[in-house]
């Protein structure tokens, strides 16, 4: 069966590239004269990062992280296995945990629980898309991009069995 198709856009490249540099700009006012750590959330958060990355005038180190959850079933136990670790130690250093949609919450809270452990100087977050009505457990979100409604969207990083990453805007999928 052929995959469905994405129907309409929700958030355009245009307004993605105006809110990166929001938000690039708020993020660099933070940290001026730091030099976080940027944690990209894979693969999902792979486009927001290029762009935020290059938006930034201040130094930054560039790393990623992957989780898994334990399946749709299992989700709500905030159960989330790190399938790819750092690079970086992140000791003694700012870490910006940047991701492309936050749902739930539990992969964020389980990442932030995780880095929180290894004695960084501080860790944020920051997500292009808040799904704020879907939160299942409290985590703070420092710099949001884009409040949306409980619709499956595509695009921009996020995919529907691994289709439509590439497309360059948030599109709205019906997938009942
Ligand atoms: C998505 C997204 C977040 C997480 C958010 O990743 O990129 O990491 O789910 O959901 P939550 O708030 O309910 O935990 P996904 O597991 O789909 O992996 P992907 O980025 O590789 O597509």
């Amino acid at each position: 069966m052929p995959a469905p198709k994405p129907q309409r856009v929700l958030v355009a490249e245009a307004a993605i590239a105006a809110r990166v540099a929001e938000l690039a700009r708020a993020i660099a006012r933070d940290y001026a004269g730091e030099n976080p750590v940027l944690v990209g959330v894979l693969q999902g958060a792979v486009p927001f990062v290029a762009d935020l990355m290059r938006a930034l005038p201040i130094d930054v180190t560039v790393d990623f992280i992957r989780a898994s959850s334990y399946g749709a079933g299992t989700s709500s136990s905030g159960r989330v296995r790190l399938v790819a670790d750092l690079a970086v130690e992140v000791a003694d250093r700012h870490v910006l945990i940047v991701d492309d949609i936050v749902d739930t919450g539990l992969t964020l809270a389980a990442l932030k629980r995780t880095l929180e452990a290894r004695r960084p100087r501080s860790v944020r977050t920051c997500v292009l898309l808040d799904k704020a009505g879907r939160r299942e457990t409290d985590v703070t979100i420092d710099y949001v991009g884009f409040t949306i409604p409980n619709v499956f969207v595509v695009g921009y990083g996020l995919d529907y069995g691994g289709l439509y990453r590439n497309l360059p805007y948030v599109a709205a999928l019906d997938v009942t």
